[in-house]
């Protein structure tokens, strides 16, 4: 079967996904989207109030940063894949619970089982601390880990992985834009290399 049909019989499977409560809440369920050939695959936190309008991954304010940042190094939305910890917008966007991200986290260990990506760009704390868990990689905090390269086995896979700050959290804060431009071009550093 091809990677592009695997692929939505998962999106199918988050749809209509009432495994853990934030179905209650959600108006759509937002599976991830991309190229299933992607090199790179984003993964995010969870949808906020467009994305759960939508059904699509990082269509808001912070997806249009998001989209500032891949044309930077080069890239589109098309061709890469972008996906989230958990797939139902947590009521008030409030933070991630651990039950949640336990129950979540199948159809996105299934999402790069399936792409077999090059790179994985973490972005944020949550995103972060689930890969590098996947990775057996001690995690601390992403201002500690932010920016720099990582060789790991995720899945069985062989995987680079590369954390960055959340996009939302540049919105308000200069000084977060600059560290996410500067991790970019280091990104795109690294992804020419390989
Ligand atoms: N923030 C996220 O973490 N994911 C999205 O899809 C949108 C905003
Ligand atoms: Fe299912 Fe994940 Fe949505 Fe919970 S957040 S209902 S586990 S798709």
């Amino acid at each position: 079967m091809s990677k592009r049909i695997v692929l939505e019989a998962v999106a199918s499977e988050v749809r209509v996904c009432r495994k853990c409560s934030l179905w209650k809440s959600r108006k759509n369920a937002v599976p991830g989207e991309g190229n299933p050939d992607a090199k790179i695959m984003f993964v995010g936190e969870a949808p906020g109030y467009w994305e759960d309008v939508k059904g699509k991954p990082f269509v808001g304010a912070a997806g249009k940063f998001l989209e500032e940042l891949l044309a930077g190094i080069g890239f589109s939305r098309e061709q890469v894949f972008i996906g989230n910890i958990l797939k139902c917008r947590p009521p008030r966007n409030r933070e991630p619970m651990p039950n949640e991200i336990e129950t979540c986290t199948p159809y996105l260990d299934r999402q790069i089982s399936v792409i077999q990506p090059k790179f994985i760009v973490t972005l944020g704390n949550y995103s972060t601390a689930y890969i590098f868990s996947k990775a057996n990689l001690a995690f601390t905090s992403i201002t500690q880990v932010h920016g720099k390269l990582y060789e790991a086995t995720v899945l069985g896979l062989p995987v680079k992985i590369f954390p960055t700050f959340h996009p939302a959290a540049a919105l308000y804060s200069a000084k977060y834009r600059k560290e996410l431009t500067n991790d970019f071009q280091k990104l795109k550093g690294v992804i020419t290399l390989f």
